[in-house]
């Protein structure tokens, strides 16, 4: 893990508080794995509030048009409140203090070529962020990823056009019914995975609880193993401060708590109760 002082090569308003961030960090691009996050200080001056990281997963990787080595983070940022604000402010030039690459992220190996034939990719809004690496390791492995990206309306459903460019299957939907089908993302996916009665599918989820939640019962149902990526708040992102806990059981059954921060953010759905949000 790094902690360097990177600049912000550009900020792009996707609208709907959504902004893609782009970094140039070399060093930390060299070392990211699908699912994986960074904790940025949201502004220049490190004694400025908020004091603490905010973390944020990474995107994309961009990469040099002439030698093709990773260069940059492309980070999803949702305006939410007064740090992801204070990012959004910054202007191309400006600098912020970069701590990672950090987490467990999602498990895709060289073993999955001939035992997955499909992975059923679940994105709510910004959930979104950790399944664009996914999908293109996902691809390197034969896996077929299809997409099912949920929002409440058509403006939550940004950077389509990069899994569109993947040439992948994507199911959109949105609960005002304003793109794709109407409805939640799970209907779609309750539908497929009745049409597909597989056991080479694996499930992989990023999104509200209650979204991530639906999507594990789905996949408990069906008998598939299910990765989920989970959201904390989070103080030291390093395993000390316990602020990120959530509640699991092991594999007696019995009451854990992991840290989302060093044990996750990605974890097994089954090891998680459903019924105890993080805070
Ligand atoms: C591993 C991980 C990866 C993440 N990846 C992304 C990402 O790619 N893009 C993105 O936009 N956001 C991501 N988040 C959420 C992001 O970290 C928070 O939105 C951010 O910290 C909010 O900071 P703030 O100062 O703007 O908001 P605050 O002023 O701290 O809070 C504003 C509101 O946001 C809620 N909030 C704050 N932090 C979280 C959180 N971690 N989870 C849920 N709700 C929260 C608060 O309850 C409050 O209602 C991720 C979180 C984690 C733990
Ligand atoms: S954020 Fe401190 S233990 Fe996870």
């Amino acid at each position: 893990m790094l902690d360097r002082k990177v600049k912000i090569k550009s900020i792009r308003d996707l609208g709907s508080r959504n902004y893609l961030l782009t970094l140039n960090a070399p060093e930390q691009a060299r070392l990211i794995r699908p699912g994986q996050f960074v904790m940025l200080k949201c502004i220049e001056n490190v004694r400025e509030d908020p004091l603490l990281r905010r973390p944020f997963t990474i995107f994309d990787v961009p990469k040099s048009a002439r030698s093709g080595k990773p260069v940059g983070l492309d980070l999803l940022i949702k305006e939410v409140g007064m740090g992801t604000r204070k990012l959004i402010q910054l202007r191309p030039g400006q600098a912020l203090f970069c701590l990672g690459p950090q987490g467990h992220g999602f498990q895709v190996s060289s073993e999955m070529r001939n035992r997955v034939e499909i992975a059923c990719l679940i994105a709510g809004g910004v959930g979104i962020a950790p399944l664009y690496l996914l999908a293109q390791s996902l691809l390197a492995q034969n896996v077929k990823p299809v997409l099912f990206y949920g929002g409440a309306a058509i403006a939550d459903l940004v950077l389509r056009d990069y899994f569109e460019r993947l040439g992948i299957d994507i199911i959109y939907s949105t609960e005002d019914g304003s793109f794709g089908e109407r409805g939640v993302v799970t209907q779609p996916l309750a539908q497929f995975l009745k049409t597909h009665p597989r056991r080479d599918i694996r499930v992989y989820a990023c999104g509200p609880w209650g979204m991530m939640k639906a999507v594990h019962a789905l996949s408990a149902q069906n008998n598939l193993q299910c990765e989920v990526s989970l959201e904390a708040r989070m103080g030291c992102s390093l395993g000390a401060c316990l602020g990120c806990v959530v509640r699991c059981k092991d594999h007696e059954g019995e009451e854990q708590y992991l840290r989302v921060c060093q044990d996750g953010p990605v974890m097994n759905s089954r090891l998680i109760d459903w019924e105890t949000a993080p805070l």
